[in-house]
């Protein structure tokens, strides 16, 4: 069976910067309890010509680039965003059109802020299966566009952002060597954004309206029970990590780096104490950035592979947890030392 390793990455964030201090400027809170209760000290906001379109592309490109492939040589891409930018066609079908990645399949994915991981999970099978063996994987979502700047529960978390990678097939031992992915719909309620779905708020009645129209629905916020989905994560994301390194057949000693989803920083540190990892082997991003949702573990990915600090043979699980609620996991083996472009595979 043919490998999945990771050959390009990249990342994009929006320009303008929220910090605590607007904030404090907007609700009752202050720079001193968002730091101390998450870890976050400013957030990207996206600006209208941030479309979770613009935003993939402009990561896509990159980690093509870095990938050193044409985008006519990509099979499939799949996108993981809650934030499309229609209902259809999926905003896949129009990144594959920008990219200019003419032969490819396209598919959105959702599954929140476990999205990239899914995603992830889901492009290396195609690979793994000898069905493909160029996938683009893409995370982005633009949740800002969907936060009550007036609840100070939910408007100090999130920021805008993308990240992407490129999958290759490779003969040597090295890429996605294990997946798990879980979900848990009891545990929806605890977040979620209600509107612009096809559920019955929008169905037609009678008189060709619906309660939408008649509660005078105009834009829907997300909603979170903020300590319901902490304890969730806290438990899930400690356990699927460690799930994910017993599949590869590895053990907790074996583990370089942790890339976990950024949420908040207790819940990565809980994290990194069931992996036995030292802060210095945890990536973090969040105090820049935020929760970004299925872009924040591309984001940090794209980050760790540009900061020179993964050497190829290294191994670093990936974890994932969010609305759904949903979680997923993956180990992964850094380098890219067995795979064939259709460049160099002519090259002999
Ligand atoms: O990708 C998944 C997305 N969601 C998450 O990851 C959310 C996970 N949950 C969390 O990260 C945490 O639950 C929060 C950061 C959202 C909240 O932290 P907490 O330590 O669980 O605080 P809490 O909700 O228990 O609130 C403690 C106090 C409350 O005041 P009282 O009732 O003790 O007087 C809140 O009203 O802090 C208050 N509070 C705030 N104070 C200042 C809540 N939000 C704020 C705020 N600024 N922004």
């Amino acid at each position: 069976m043919r490998n999945a390793a990771i050959t390009g990455w990249g990342m994009y964030v929006p320009e303008q910067v929220l910090t605590n201090a607007d904030l404090e400027q907007m609700v009752e809170t202050s720079d001193e309890w968002i730091v101390s209760r998450t870890g976050i000290r400013e957030r990207r906001l996206a600006a209208e010509t941030d479309t979770t379109l613009a935003m993939s592309a402009q990561a896509s490109r990159r980690a093509i680039e870095v990938a050193g492939i044409d985008p006519l040589d990509i099979d499939l891409i799949i996108l993981a965003t809650v934030t499309p930018d229609m209902f259809m066609p999926a905003t896949a079908s129009l990144l594959q059109t920008e990219l200019g990645a003419h032969r490819a399949a396209a598919f959105d994915l959702a599954a929140a802020c476990s999205g990239f991981v899914y995603a992830l999970a889901v492009g290396s099978q195609f690979i793994q299966t000898g069905v493909h063996r160029n996938v683009l994987v893409v995370g982005t979502d633009a949740l800002t566009r969907f936060i009550d700047f007036t609840d100070r529960g939910t408007c100090i978390l999130f920021g805008d952002g993308s990240g992407a990678v490129v999958l290759q097939a490779s003969d040597a031992e090295e890429g996605v060597l294990s997946n798990v992915l879980g979900s848990d719909g009891r545990g929806a309620q605890h977040l979620h954004i209600d509107g612009f779905a096809s559920n019955g708020l929008f169905a037609r009645n009678g008189n060709g309206g619906s309660v939408a129209d008649e509660v005078g629905l105009q834009r829907t916020f997300m909603k979170m029970n903020g300590n319901e989905v902490y304890r969730f994560s806290v438990r899930v994301m400690g356990e699927t990590a460690v799930e994910a390194v017993n599949k590869a057949g590895l053990r907790l000693g074996d583990i370089d780096w942790l890339i976990p989803h950024q949420a908040n920083l207790r819940i990565i540190d809980a994290a990194a104490r069931r992996l036995d990892l030292p802060r210095d082997r945890v990536w973090v991003n969040l105090d820049r950035y935020g929760n970004t949702s299925a872009a924040s573990v591309p984001m940090c990915l794209a980050e760790a592979a540009d900061s020179g600090k993964l050497q190829p043979g290294m191994n670093m699980v990936l974890v994932a947890f969010g609305a759904g609620l949903s979680w997923a996991s993956s180990v992964v083996r850094w380098g890219a030392t067995g795979v064939r472009t259709k460049a160099n595979e002519r090259d002999g």
